[in-house]
């Protein structure tokens, strides 16, 4: 008996329900710090959250902590490698967050977390640092109870996701050895419509651009010279109309032609499953759906790659009138990418389509701000299977298989820098506002979510990997 009166647990089971109090009050001093990644003035933020993080791990009993530099915001290692015999597991979680605006859509305050209605409200609770946290917990579970873990665990997790750097491939291809391991697992994604356990089973990529037209040196008089100088922001106009149909297709010659189909196998598994059109519009709060021709809106939202404008600015914002023809204009573009199309190919047909709608009178450039390659997993692979008898075993419901229509750019560096197969175990729930006001996690997601890991590292403890 400890002082408290309580009998030490003896399995981890018993150990979470003993030490519920703790980890919410744990995973609420991770969610307090505010560790957003695109913004410099919070670098000293997102450092804390890493030597938070590494301190967590060695009151676990993990062994070789270390937040390690990459040029941007620092990744933390560490590993614990003492079962002799058994499969090594590398795990990734992101533990940098989005920025919070705009702040008085937000019930709470963001970076208080609170307990509302069975969610956990704060950013980063879904999106990554509540998945980050389960981890943390299943192993402390683990090695509290029986000394060991039942497989070899490295864990990497990164500060840079959300901001699309490229440190961390560079990190990782400088540490390939460091990483080897048997299978990934990227707790980075959420389950299905309705909260459905679900595995996720491909990502999109993504390409994102800048359109910058410039019309004359400065703004003009739209009396004295309309008419006669082109508009900056019609020509920009045109070229973004001449980028997408009204029905949804894509115009930039060349753009669909590495689109790799899915398999008929493939393409029944993932068109059979129980998407409800109308919840889905009723959640976006638009009056009726959109897209591409000839596909379900499920396979518009994850298979099939689409074309976004995500910004646009030019000329007079203010209050009232003001009579200019204005000196440039300016467009955020966004791509998602499916296999095998790449942000590098996807980036210059887009900038040859740009310069051909370009009418004379202005001109215009395109800049790549980014980009990140499509993924698809090993669905066949032992290591899924193993994953879904975990989440079943958590959960009372076997998982589904699911395709998301996100990025995560790492994973197309993780399977190609380490050759490793990739199981996407993640736990948030569609509806868990990831970027947006009221970002929350599903606290019962969260407390499950640890069991199927547990459930995990022992399922695959026995599983054959064959490397
Ligand atoms: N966790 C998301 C990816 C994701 C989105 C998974 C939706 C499942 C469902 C990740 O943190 C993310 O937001 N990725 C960005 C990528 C970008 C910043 C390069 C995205 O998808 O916009
Ligand atoms: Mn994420
Ligand atoms: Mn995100």
């Amino acid at each position: 008996m400890t002082s408290t009166g309580v009998r030490p647990a003896t399995d981890p089971e018993a150990y979470l329900r003993q030490t519920q109090d703790r980890r919410m009050a744990s995973l609420f001093e991770l969610l307090r710090i505010p560790s957003i990644s695109a913004l410099s003035a919070h670098a000293g933020d997102s450092r804390r959250a890493a030597q938070a993080i590494a301190a967590d791990l060695r009151g676990i009993g993990m062994d070789h902590v270390e937040v390690a530099e990459t040029g941007a915001h620092p990744v933390v290692y560490a590993d614990w490698l003492h079962a002799e015999g058994a499969p090594t597991a590398l795990v990734y979680c992101h533990y940098d967050v989005q920025p919070v605006d705009p702040l008085e859509l937000w019930e709470s305050p963001p970076f208080e977390p609170v307990v509302i209605d069975g969610r956990i409200v704060a950013r980063g609770a879904a999106d990554d640092k509540g998945q980050l946290h389960m981890h943390l917990r299943a192993i402390e579970a683990l090695l509290a109870t029986r000394g060991a873990l039942p497989v070899n665990l490295k864990v990497l997790f990164e500060g840079d996701e959300e901001s699309s750097a490229d440190h961390l491939e560079t990190w990782v291809g400088a540490n390939r050895e460091r990483l080897a391991a048997d299978v990934g697992v990227v707790s980075d994604t959420g389950f299905f419509e309705g909260n459905l356990p679900a595995i996720t089973v491909s990502t999109r990529g993504i390409l994102y651009a800048q359109i910058d037209v410039l019309g004359p040196p400065t703004d003009l008089h739209s009396g004295a010279f309309g008419g006669a100088v082109e508009n900056p922001a019609i020509a920009l106009a045109h070229i973004i109309v001449g980028l997408k149909a009204v029905d949804g297709r894509i115009l930039i010659p060349g753009f669909y032609d590495e689109v790799l189909p899915l398999t008929p196998d493939e393409h029944t598994a993932f068109s059979d499953l129980p998407f409800d059109d109308d919840a889905f519009r009723r959640e976006t709060g638009v009056p009726a759906l959109a897209g591409e021709p000839g596909y379900m809106t499920v396979e518009r939202v994850a298979i099939r790659p689409t074309l976004d404008v995500n910004g646009m600015w030019a000329g007079f914002e203010g209050e009232g009138t003001k009579t200019i023809i204005p000196a440039h204009a300016h467009a955020k573009i966004s791509c998602r990418l499916v296999p095998d199309q790449t942000p590098d190919a996807t980036y210059e047909r887009l900038e040859a389509r740009v310069l051909e709608l370009t009418p004379p009178g202005v001109s215009a450039s395109v800049q790549m701000l980014g980009g990140g390659l499509p993924f698809r997993s090993k669905i066949d692979h032992p290591a899924m299977a193993a994953a879904s008898r975990a989440v079943e075993s958590a959960f009372g419901i076997a998982p589904l298989f699911t395709r998301e229509g996100g990025s995560i750019p790492v994973l197309a560096t993780l399977g190609r820098e380490l050759q490793l197969p990739l199981v996407l175990l993640g736990f948030a729930n569609p509806d868990d506002h990831a970027h947006a006001p009221n970002e929350g996690l599903v606290l019962d997601n969260y407390e499950n979510g640890i069991r199927a890991i547990i459930h995990f590292w022992d399922e695959l403890a026995v599983t054959d990997l064959a490397r």
